[in-house]
C-alpha cells in the first residue's frame, strides 16, 4: 500500500464530504431513530457514507469498508485492507448543535492501523496520522504526550459514568471523577480522541463504542504515545462493540487497576 498517495487521496475526499455536510445546514434534513428514541440518524449520515463508499469502491477495488450506517461490507475478520468509517460521529450534536461532530476514518491492513483521520467539519480542523510519521493537527505536528498524574488529569466521560450501571463498579467509577482535576463530555468519541492526541484531555473512557468510533482516533492517538485498550486491557476491539479507554500512557494502568472495575 502506498500510504502517502492514499493520504493525499483521503484528505481531499474528506474535505469534499465536509463541504457536503456544511451545505446540508441550509436544507431540511430527515431525522430518524435507530435503537432507541435518542439514537439519531439523518439522511446526511447515510448520504455521506454512500459518497465515501462509491469513491472507495471505484478507486480502491479490493479494499473492504466497515461503516456505521451499513452500506459497506459485513466485516467479521480483519484480513486485508479495511476502511473503518463513521460518516458523522456525534449525530446528536450534528442535529441539535450543528457543531461538535466529526468525520472519522481509519484504514487498517491485517488489523494494523495505517492511516487515521478525524475531521471537525464546522471548524475545518483535520487531525490525521500516517503510521510511523507522527500525528498532525492541520499542519502542526503534535508532540508526544508528556507524563502526568491522575490528580492533574482531565478525563472525558459521559453521563452514564455517573449512574449505577451493568458494566462497571459504581463506587470505583465515582472515585475516578473525585480523583481527577476535571471531567469533560463532548459527545463525539472521535473528537475526544483528537483532543487526547492534541493534549487537551488526558484520557477518554466509554462503556460501549463501535469500531468506526475509534478506528481513526486510535491511529492518531497511538502516534503520540496514547494507549488504547478495552477495560480488561486487551487491544481495542475493531470487530464489535466493546468497552474502550484511551489514555496518556502514564495513567492508563492506574485508571484500569484503581478505578475501572468490571462487574
Ligand atoms: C456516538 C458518539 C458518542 C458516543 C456514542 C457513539 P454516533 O456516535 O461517538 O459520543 O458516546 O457511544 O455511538 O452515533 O454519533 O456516530
Ligand atoms: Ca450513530
Ligand atoms: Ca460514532
Ligand atoms: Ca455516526
Amino acid at each position: 500500500m502506498e500510504l502517502h498517495a492514499m493520504d493525499r487521496y483521503i484528505k481531499s475526499l474528506i474535505k469534499e464530504a465536509g463541504h457536503k455536510i456544511r451545505n446540508s445546514f441550509i436544507s431540511d434534513i430527515t431525522i430518524e431513530t435507530k435503537s432507541d428514541a435518542n439514537d439519531l440518524v439523518t439522511n446526511i449520515d447515510k448520504e455521506i457514507e454512500q459518497f465515501f463508499i462509491e469513491r472507495i469502491r471505484r478507486d480502491y477495488p479490493g479494499h473492504r469498508i466497515f461503516g456505521e450506517e451499513g452500506f459497506g461490507d459485513a466485516i467479521d475478520d480483519l484480513s486485508g485492507v479495511i476502511w473503518m468509517l463513521d460518516p458523522i460521529d456525534g449525530t446528536m450534536n450534528f442535529v441539535h448543535q450543528k457543531r461538535n461532530f466529526a468525520i472519522s476514518l481509519g484504514v487498517y491492513e491485517d488489523g494494523k492501523g495505517k492511516l487515521g483521520y478525524i475531521y471537525d467539519v464546522v471548524n475545518d480542523d483535520l487531525y490525521h496520522a500516517v503510521e510511523g510519521g507522527g500525528a498532525y493537527y492541520n499542519d502542526e505536528k503534535l508532540k508526544s504526550l508528556a507524563a502526568t498524574s491522575i490528580e492533574e488529569s482531565i478525563v472525558a466521560i459521559n453521563a452514564s459514568w455517573l449512574a449505577p450501571n451493568k458494566y462497571i463498579d459504581h463506587e470505583a467509577a465515582i472515585g475516578l471523577v473525585r480523583a481527577v482535576r476535571g471531567t469533560r463530555s463532548y459527545g463525539s468519541a472521535a473528537l475526544e480522541l483528537a483532543f487526547l492526541a492534541s493534549g487537551r484531555i488526558d484520557a477518554y473512557v466509554s462503556m460501549r463504542l463501535s469500531p468506526w468510533d475509534i478506528a481513526g482516533g486510535a491511529v492518531i492517538a497511538g502516534e503520540v504515545g496514547a494507549v488504547t485498550t478495552t477495560f480488561t486491557g486487551e487491544p481495542a476491539n475493531l470487530l464489535k462493540q466493546d468497552t474502550f479507554i484511551a489514555a496518556n500512557p502514564s495513567i492508563h494502568n492506574r485508571m484500569l487497576s484503581d478505578y475501572i472495575r468490571l462487574k
